[in-house]
């Protein structure tokens, strides 16, 4: 079965996408409008896009009446944001700050969610996150009804029990990280996993080289 995007609603498109297109990792996005109120919502359009520089990129669809979302609003304005990774423990917290509030309603506030200062940016991170990153905007732009936002990592703080900081390995089962899955409301673990080994071609030249010949 196939299905021609060209023919199907934006609704029915986003259906087939957002269900296949799984698991997606969550960025759970802290910004300040320019009137200083703070902000706080979930974006699982979402993934980091290379390390020179270190680039992240988001998806912020438009809200039904064609405004931006609160937090499309603020990156666009201030050029900073924060992206907190979401642990488990802070699963309800998270699904929480996705409310359809208007601009003036504090997320972090009404939600009890604790928060830490930036370094470098005025949004705050999220104290319970295990890893938070600071980021400055690159670059947004409109396409349709979706705002993409490129932003630069500035700060990368991380739950110090998570890291080595001799050898820079990330304890990545230890942060108990949630993903989006399918439909309206369901996640999955990062509990159930299998390795691969990458090939080299050098090997596979090697491997072939070693049989015999007719
Ligand atoms: C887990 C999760 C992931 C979400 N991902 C996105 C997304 O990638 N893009 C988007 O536009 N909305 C997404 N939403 C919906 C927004 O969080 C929701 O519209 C929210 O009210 C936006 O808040 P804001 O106006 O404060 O930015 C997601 C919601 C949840 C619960």
């Amino acid at each position: 079965m196939h299905f021609d995007f060209s023919v199907l609603a934006a609704p029915e498109r986003y259906k087939l996408m957002a269900a296949a297109i799984t698991p997606r990792p969550i960025a759970w996005v802290t910004t300040v409008s320019v009137d200083g109120i703070r902000n706080a919502a979930p974006y699982s359009f979402f993934n980091m896009m290379g390390s020179e520089p270190p680039l992240v990129a988001i998806g912020m669809m438009r809200r039904p009446d064609g405004t931006h979302k609160d937090s499309a609003r603020n990156v666009i304005d201030t050029r900073e944001f924060v992206v907190n990774l979401v642990a488990e423990h802070d699963a309800a917290a998270m699904n929480f700050t996705c409310i359809d509030a208007p601009p003036e309603y504090d997320e972090l506030a009404h939600a009890g969610i604790a928060v830490t200062p930036s370094l470098a940016i005025a949004p705050p991170r999220i104290a319970s996150a295990p890893v938070a990153m600071e980021c400055r905007v690159l670059e947004t732009f409109d396409k349709g009804a979706t705002t993409v936002v490129l932003g630069e990592v500035l700060h990368f703080h991380i739950e110090e029990a998570l890291v080595d900081p001799a050898r820079l390995h990330v304890d990545t089962l230890a942060m108990n990280l949630v993903a989006r899955m399918h439909g309206a409301g369901w996640y999955t673990r990062s509990t159930d996993l299998f390795q691969l080994e990458r090939p080299s071609f050098a090997a596979e030249a090697d491997a072939t080289k070693a049989l015999p010949t007719r």
